[in-house]
């Protein structure tokens, strides 16, 4: 007999970056993670670093999910995460300090992949021989990983449990090590050292729980469990969808948390679309509202905007409302959290890129190429607000000019603005 009721109420929250990353969120899952009994992470891996701040204290995170800090939750990493054990041990090792009970809150899906050091060595030879078409990679050795997943090729965590991992690991080196010498510019390398690391790594990491992803996850919800799906990277470096060639190797858009978890569509709830009040960029790669005057080095010092897992200074621009569109659209966000709009204070003039000129015509559509040669975007300007915003605390206190910009926003995309951060403490976050 069918059942009577529809059981598969939608249990599952998307959070993810609207933008080219890190827009704030791990920031915002870390808030929402009292509201949640899972975090669940399902693409990319350690090129991704998410910063949390709360007690006065910075965290960064690459490849467990920004719910860890939380008594309440269970964290898993996905199976669309590429793991690196020699950073995921160096994570385990900082987080040791705060008496979090790993086996206790931490599960990894069996089907994620391992990147192995010779992954990290391909990722920097294909990047030095691109020379001035490089990526701007992180270097973590992502691109090279996937390929060898979808080439079907890979070492999975899962493997880690069969007797013979070591052989497949060794079939997969020597590989890659042919690959390498087919570059023309060899790069300098200690196998023997790598893989010391590499094997401590596996070590560190068998002492978490593997787990089957999905009668995991589905097992949870039936119970009544609500997950918290968290994404890493922004849209526009979907591997599909985002500034192609100059993306990640993943999905990092709606449908790759289904692919990431072994979750359905239909599952899926609230979509968190997480953008910055402004928009930048690290690594390579077309940026039409880019600044190169004043303005953008203001936000980028008030911004301290460098990479959380490179170091990287990141280019900073205006807020692209023709690709943030895109974005919502891409994804199906239900509610958007802004962040960082506490960086825009003091300006006196802000604008908001809301067409562009390709290729002679206007158009809001997100177009093929955003190539500079192809693309000028035109601006609607706002007045700013002087006010200091970080420590407001309620949608009451915030200043005239920024309510009509959140407005602007809210109109334009067709989504409203729910959360609004003013800091990067966990604190700094109004709920709207
Ligand atoms: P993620 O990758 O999307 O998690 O973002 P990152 O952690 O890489 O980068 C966001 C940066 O902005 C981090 O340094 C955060 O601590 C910081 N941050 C987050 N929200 C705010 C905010 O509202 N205001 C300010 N000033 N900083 C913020
Ligand atoms: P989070 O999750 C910002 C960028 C790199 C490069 C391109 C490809 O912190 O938002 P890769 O290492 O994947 O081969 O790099 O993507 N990139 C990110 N930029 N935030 C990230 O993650 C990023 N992960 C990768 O700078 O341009
Ligand atoms: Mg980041």
């Amino acid at each position: 007999m069918a059942p009577k009721k529809n059981l598969m109420t939608k249990k599952v929250s998307l959070l993810l970056g609207l933008q080219w990353g890190d827009e704030g969120k791990g920031k915002i899952v870390d808030v929402l993670t009292q509201k949640h009994d899972i975090i669940a992470r399902f693409q990319g891996g350690p090129n991704a670093g998410h910063t949390l701040v709360f007690n006065g204290q910075k965290h960064v995170l690459h490849t467990i999910p920004s719910g860890i800090f939380h008594k309440n939750a269970i964290n898993i990493v996905g199976n669309g995460v590429v793991i690196d054990p020699v950073i995921f041990k160096k994570e385990l090792d900082n987080l040791s300090k705060y008496a979090i009970d790993f086996s206790d809150k931490l599960r990894i899906s069996r089907k994620a992949h391992l990147i192995l050091p010779t992954h990290r060595l391909l990722d920097a030879a294909s990047e030095t021989a691109k020379g001035k078409a490089k990526i701007g990679s992180t270097l973590k050795g992502i691109g090279p990983t996937y390929m060898d997943k979808t080439g079907r090729n890979g070492l999975r965590i899962g493997d880690l449990e069969h007797k013979d991992w070591k052989d497949k690991y060794q079939k997969l080196t020597q590989k890659h090590l042919k690959m390498l010498s087919h570059f023309e510019i060899q790069i300098d390398f200690d196998l023997k050292e790598l893989e010391d690391e590499f094997y401590e790594g596996i070590k560190a990491i068998k002492q978490i729980p593997f787990v089957d992803g999905v009668s995991y996850i589905h097992n949870e919800i039936s119970k009544g469990k609500s997950i918290l799906a968290e994404g890493a990277q922004g849209s526009l470096l979907d591997i599909d969808f985002g500034t192609y060639p100059f993306v990640t190797s993943s999905t990092t858009t709606a449908a790759g948390a289904c692919t990431g978890l072994g979750i359905a569509p239909n599952q899926i709830g609230e979509v968190y679309g997480i953008m910055k009040a402004y928009t930048t960029r690290v690594g390579s790669g077309p940026f039409p509202t880019e600044l190169f005057d004043e303005d953008g080095a203001t936000m980028a010092k008030t911004g301290n905007e460098f990479g959380a897992t490179t170091g990287r200074p990141r280019r900073c621009g205006w807020l692209d409302l023709v690709a943030l569109k895109y974005a919502v659209q891409l994804n199906g966000v239900t509610q958007l959290a802004m962040m960082k709009s506490d960086v825009l204070s003091g300006f006196n003039t802000i604008k908001a890129c809301t067409s562009y000129t390709y290729q002679g015509k206007e158009t809001t559509d997100f177009p093929y190429s955003i190539e500079k040669e192809d693309v000028t975007p035109n601006y609607t300007e706002f007045n700013g607000w002087q006010k200091d915003i970080t420590s407001i605390k309620s949608g009451d206190e915030i200043p005239a000019n920024l309510k009509d910009y959140i407005r602007f926003i809210e109109n334009y995309v067709g989504v409203p603005i729910r959360i609004l951060s003013v800091g990067p403490d966990r604190e700094q976050t109004i709920l709207l």
